[in-house]
């Protein structure tokens, strides 16, 4: 499909990741709407995209008048036969919930142009599963942004089980217009590629302090600072929120067996309210900032983490989800890390 013939987008949900994307689309040249179930969840979300923006042109990053032209591109509604109505490309980013998913796609196919081009941006759920909603499912498919989207560079793209080739050419030419690097997922898999690595890195990790050889401080300095990671295991899933790790490892238990059941800790601190930096108290208390040092590394030997990259990478390839060369360019944009699992 010509890229030029995209020019509205409809973007469903205005939270964390929908705002995010909708700052995106827009200033990549695309007239944008926000769909949202309330005026006040859309003017908070119009708010942070404010937010966002000024920080960028307090960094040099854009001028002023870029960050004016990408809000003028902007409006919201409640409405979603309005929204939709004649949009190209429909992005949804509502609750990670089939049900409501399948619901709001259901609508949205009934109103659009069977030509407008749909995708999903779940983070763990089957893109065939949400498809089974839409009338002509081959022009749906999924398209995986890392929060925040205007800073994360990787988009996983994902066919479903009806995705046409040219589904995924056009959202491939739309995230490269959207100046993100696209990787293709060659297969509808829980957890696509980085999450799939990533959320069994911090199980695993969970698992060996459950084993009571080691400190946590110990573990997250020695991959922050010998592993050369952003941050150690556990800072990452309390940033994350120990909630969404849980419930990602529960459709990789489903989907691939016991070795991916939840740690026992991750479990405990689930039931407990104890999320991560969104309630104050996770993996580490947030009432004062936890603080780990090069000093705390002593002692433990990252390669206990660090074939679990690879060994996870690997069976992403045995079980022909991607290829090496995927995998390590989704790595290093969708984790930061600084080598890709078949780099190291
Ligand atoms: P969120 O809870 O921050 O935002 C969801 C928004 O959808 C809310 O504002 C809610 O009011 C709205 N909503 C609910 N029903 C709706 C409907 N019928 N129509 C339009 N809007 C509706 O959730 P978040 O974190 O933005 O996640 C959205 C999706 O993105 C999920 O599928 C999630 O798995 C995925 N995702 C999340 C990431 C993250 O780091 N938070 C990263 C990548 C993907």
């Amino acid at each position: 499909m010509d890229l030029d013939r995209i020019r509205k987008v409809a973007v469903l949900g205005g939270g964390v990741m929908g705002h995010g994307i909708a700052q995106v689309a827009a200033f990549s040249g695309f007239s944008t709407v926000i769909r949202d179930i309330s005026r006040e969840i859309l003017d908070k979300a119009i708010q942070n995209l404010e937010k966002n923006l000024k920080r960028m042109v307090e960094r040099n990053r854009i001028t002023v008048e870029m960050a004016q032209e990408t809000l003028k591109r902007i409006s919201t509604s409640v409405d979603l036969a309005e929204a939709v109505r004649d949009a190209d490309l429909i992005i949804e980013a509502i609750p990670e919930n089939l049900e409501i998913k399948k619901e709001v796609w259901s609508e949205v196919s009934s109103i659009v142009g069977t030509d407008a081009i749909c995708v999903t941006n779940t983070s763990s759920i089957s893109i065939t599963a949400i498809s089974e909603a839409i009338i002509n499912p081959q022009r749906f498919a999924g398209m995986h942004f890392f929060n925040p989207p205007a800073i994360m560079k990787l988009v996983e793209i994902i066919p479903g089980r009806d995705t046409s080739f040219d589904t995924i050419k056009t959202v491939e030419d739309i995230a490269k217009k959207m100046g993100k690097t696209p990787v293709i997922v060659k297969k509808d898999s829980p957890g696509f590629i980085v999450n799939r690595v990533l959320i069994t890195y911090i199980n695993e990790s969970a698992k060996l302090l459950e084993g009571g050889s080691w400190k946590k401080e110990q573990i997250d300095a020695s991959m922050q600072y010998k592993a050369k990671m952003p941050m150690g295991p556990f800072m990452l899933s309390d940033l994350i929120g120990l909630d969404i790790v849980y419930s990602i490892l529960k459709v990789f238990e489903e989907g691939f067996g016991s070795y991916y059941k939840p740690a026992t800790l991750i479990e405990k601190l689930v039931a407990e309210g104890k999320l991560g930096r969104k309630t104050g108290e996770g993996f580490y208390s947030y009432k004062e900032n936890p603080t780990i040092s090069e000093a705390d590394a002593e002692g433990f030997d990252t390669k206990l983490l660090l074939r679990i990259f690879r060994e996870e990478a690997e069976k992403l390839v045995a079980e022909e989800v991607a290829d090496q060369a995927s995998i390590d360019i989704a790595m290093k944009l969708g984790a930061n890390l600084p080598y890709g699992p078949f780099e190291l």
